[in-house]
């Protein structure tokens, strides 16, 4: 049997604990043997914690002594497209957190570096792992729904700003909801749709409350320095005639505490998730064609699935550089048409 693969994780936070290192230690062909914090009580206290038998603060010295084959990326957005063209330097396959990066222009050459080093690089996009999103993705391609001409995607908080790490400070994660809830369902509605080529897109946001409120359901945070958007609305049109829009927010006065789906509506049939639903009218009557009952949550772990069976030259389709590089240039579109107040041509 050939080597077990070694594992780096660089970013020891929650989503390295809860989602990375915790598929890690369940795969026999994986060995997870370092783990980087620029904070390095962090990294060691993470290390013990999860028998990990390296821990390091400089990122180099891991690669020099660890030599990993595999790297997860899980700090802060700012830092992802440093990490990730360094892992690619090293060799080594990559998972990235969402978002990709910052900026499309960073995206576009962490892709051509991946092509370039021959390595796979996949982002954490997860909700379109739900065996909802998969199956509804073939429903689509198999014209059940005719065409799709107005998809709603939403990610709302009525007052969920995350109460740690920096996501609410623009400088280091390049937005507010948009680039880190809303862009979830972004992803989930092009994957959806089969990435159709954009025309233009328009967008307004607001900051109303993060930086009046102090509190809410994931915490406190400080509203002096509070400095993304709070809530933001996008119009994407495509080339093909259709529209998606997207509704996001970390507080927004709404009823319910979140909501997290996408409604998608063509000439024959409309669908939603999560739990996917799919349904027509049959004279005024809805008829359902297909419906699950709850939603399959296991989303996390089949995204890191994808990624090392596909890494280990499994036919696993992942969520791939070039997929990232167009979520990416999507985002950056919408902020920019929200902050000039006029649409953007892509
Ligand atoms: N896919 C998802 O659903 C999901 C969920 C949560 C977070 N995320 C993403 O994961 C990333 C981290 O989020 P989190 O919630 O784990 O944040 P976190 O604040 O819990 O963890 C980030 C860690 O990175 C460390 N760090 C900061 N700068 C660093 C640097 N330059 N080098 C090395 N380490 C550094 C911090 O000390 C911290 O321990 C973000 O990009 C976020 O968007 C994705």
């Amino acid at each position: 049997m050939s080597r077990k693969l070694r594992v780096a994780i660089i970013g020891a936070g929650q989503v390295a604990e809860i989602v990375h290192a915790s598929y890690y230690l369940t795969r026999e062909r994986l060995e997870l043997v370092a783990v980087v914090d620029s904070h390095a009580e962090r990294a060691s206290e993470f290390a013990e914690r999860l028998g990990i038998p390296h821990a390091f603060s400089d990122a180099s010295e891991m690669y020099r002594q660890c030599q990993p084959d595999i790297v997860s990326v899980c700090t802060p957005n700012r830092f992802h497209h440093q990490h990730v063209m360094q892992a690619l330097e090293q060799g080594c396959h990559v998972m990235c957190e969402k978002p990709p990066a910052m900026a499309p222009e960073q995206a576009a050459e962490m892709r051509d570096a991946a092509r370039k080093a021959g390595k796979v690089l996949a982002y954490d996009f997860h909700h379109r792992f739900a065996s909802d999103t998969q199956l509804l993705r073939e429903q689509v391609a198999a014209g059940t729904l005719g065409e799709v001409y107005v998809t709603t995607a939403k990610a709302l908080r009525r007052c969920g700003v995350p109460g740690w790490g920096v996501f609410t400070n623009k400088e280091l994660q390049g937005g507010g909801p948009l680039i880190d809830i809303g862009i979830h369902m972004l992803d989930a509605a092009m994957y959806v749709l089969g990435f159709p080529a954009v025309r233009r897109v328009s967008a307004h946001a607001f900051q109303r409350l993060g930086n009046r409120k102090h509190s809410g359901q994931f915490g406190e945070w400080d509203p002096k320095v509070y400095t993304v958007e709070d809530a933001l609305f996008a119009t994407i049109e495509f080339h093909n005639g259709g529209i998606l829009r997207l509704e996001t927010s970390f507080a927004l006065n709404i009823a319910p505490q979140s909501v997290l789906n996408v409604e998608f509506c063509g000439d024959n049939a409309g669908a939603t998730l999560f739990p996917l639903h799919i349904y027509q009218d049959d004279g005024g009557k809805l008829v359902t064609l297909l419906q699950r009952e709850t939603a399959d949550d296991n989303r996390h772990v089949k995204s890191m699935q994808a990624f090392v069976d596909h890494v280990l030259g499994a036919p696993a389709s992942i969520a791939d550089a070039q997929q990232g590089y167009l979520i990416q240039q999507l985002v950056a579109a919408i902020y920019l048409a929200a902050e000039q107040g006029t649409s953007i041509d892509l």
